[in-house]
């Protein structure tokens, strides 16, 4: 039996995927008669009933978060916290600035003078879509560097920069106002933004992540942080699902 199916028990699949920031009701009857929703793997009839907890959806092959125990935070990291779960210099910490319960992690991390946008969750699927290689999400950064870049530089930085750990890929760079560059990057190594402004001569004093893929929020306050939407969520999946797909080999 391909889609065991509770007779009665469980809730009706289009009303958790529309909780879940897919679409409307009747959206996601459509996407289910349509056979492109799937619960634990096997494609679902219109009237599957199912245990948000404890069964696995997919659209298109995208996972979506149905378990009412994972959240989701976006906080507003201010310099001078830390994205470690400890300090041993008694700074405060990233997971302190969140409620304790569920226990959640940062997805990522900051350096202790980098302030912006960064997310904590229990969402393992997620972290590992947000933080590995393979998938290339995109971060934005503003950085306030000493100098302003001139066009040699701002052409270093965009081709890429030879780093004492390997060369750093192509990014999207921008001179918003002297002294001042946006850079997105789709890598997430060590310090790489500062690293990188170091290296073409313009040292970073002031940085700021301002977009995580889909997710720029300006209304946050440096120490704020609030609960993704269920369509967030949703958006940094689909984000995660496209660059998958966009470096599969053809
Ligand atoms: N690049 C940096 O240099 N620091 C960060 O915290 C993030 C990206």
């Amino acid at each position: 039996m391909t889609n065991p199916e509770p007779e009665s028990g469980g809730e009706r699949l289009q009303k958790v995927l529309a909780r879940a920031g897919v679409g409307s009701r009747r959206v996601c009857e459509e996407l289910i008669g349509d056979g492109r929703v799937t619960v634990n793997g096997d494609v679902a009839v219109l009237g599957r009933r199912i245990d948000p907890g404890a069964d696995a959806v997919a659209v298109d092959g995208v996972p979506v978060v149905v378990d009412p125990t994972r959240v989701h935070y976006l906080f507003n990291k201010p310099a001078g916290v830390v994205t470690t779960a400890g300090d041993p210099q008694g700074r405060p910490t990233v997971v302190q600035s969140v409620p304790p319960e569920p226990r959640v992690f940062p997805v990522g991390r900051l350096d202790a003078e980098t302030e912006g946008l960064l997310i904590l969750t229990n969402d393992g699927e997620l972290t590992h879509r947000l933080t590995h290689p393979s998938f290339g999400v995109d971060k934005e950064y503003l950085a306030e560097v000493e100098g302003s870049p001139g066009r040699l530089a701002l052409r270093r930085l965009r081709g890429g920069v030879e780093l004492d750990d390997g060369p750093t890929a192509p990014a999207a760079v921008a001179l918003v106002a002297p002294g001042l560059v946006r850079i997105t990057i789709h890598e997430g190594r060590n310090r790489q933004v500062r690293r990188m402004c170091e290296a073409v001569g313009h040292p970073v004093r002031r940085l700021v992540r301002t977009r995580i893929g889909p997710i720029a929020e300006r209304r946050l306050a440096p120490g704020e942080w609030r609960a993704l939407t269920a369509e967030e969520v949703r958006s940094l999946y689909q984000t995660t699902a496209s660059t998958d797909a966009a470096r599969r080999p053809r």
